[in-house]
């Protein structure tokens, strides 16, 4: 991960609305959305298409060239033809200016450790209550696992805040697609847990706060 630097002010992108920008040596979209600012590579993972030039739906911006929709939160394809995330970035507000701080920059070795995939799985947003499921509080354990060919297998311990959770299939597929692309990771095993029951008491303040619960 890269320092992070000033790339615009807050009052340079209309909510909803987006800019794109040169940030290092990489093309980025900063997109403002619902009050809040997200940052994802300028690259259509199907084929190379011009995100920043895309149609902003919601959360979603779709790809000019052939329509697959990216989440700006996760970089994650929620459409066909694009299988594969766009890189997103860290962003912050600090006062009046917009920083970001760019991930996967060449000589980031960023290691395995149980903490580097909790914050990973920060980019994995509920569709139905948009908080992170760390956050919510639906991770309640992660291990890594030495294999023989000096790879490691990620085993995550979910839970979901309903048995019945229709999201579920989603945040699991997601969970492992995005854990799946760290440095290292062979395998990632998400396994749900129901027992104990997962309760608003394990939301963060992060989360009563995006939620409004006091
Ligand atoms: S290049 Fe983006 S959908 Fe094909």
């Amino acid at each position: 991960m890269s320092e992070f630097v000033k790339v615009a002010n807050v009052s340079d992108i209309p909510d909803p609305g987006k800019i794109t920008l040169e940030v290092g040596d990489r093309l980025v979209v900063v997109v403002h959305v619902d009050g809040e600012f997200y940052c994802i590579d300028d690259v259509c993972t199907h084929d190379g298409g011009p995100l920043g030039d895309g149609e902003m739906c919601g959360f979603e911006l779709a790809c000019p060239r052939h329509g697959a929709k990216f989440d700006v939160r996760t970089g994650v394809p929620s459409t066909m033809p694009a299988t594969e995330p766009t890189e997103s970035h860290q962003l912050k507000i600090q006062g009046e200016d917009v920083l970001v701080s760019l991930n996967n920059q060449e000589g980031d070795t960023m290691a395995l450790t149980e903490d580097a995939v909790m914050e990973e799985l920060k980019k994995v947003i509920d569709p139905e209550l948009f908080v992170n499921i760390v956050d919510l509080g639906l991770i309640y354990g992660v291990s890594i696992v030495d294999r023989e060919d000096e790879q490691k297998d990620v085993k995550i311990d979910m839970t979901m805040t309903s048995p019945a959770c229709p999201a579920g299939p989603q945040l699991i597929g997601n969970s492992k697609q995005i854990v799946g692309q760290m440095e290292d990771v062979c395998e990632v095993e998400v396994k749900i847990v129901l027992d104990p029951p997962w309760s608003p008491d394990r939301m963060t303040d992060d989360a009563r706060d995006q939620l409004g619960i006091f």
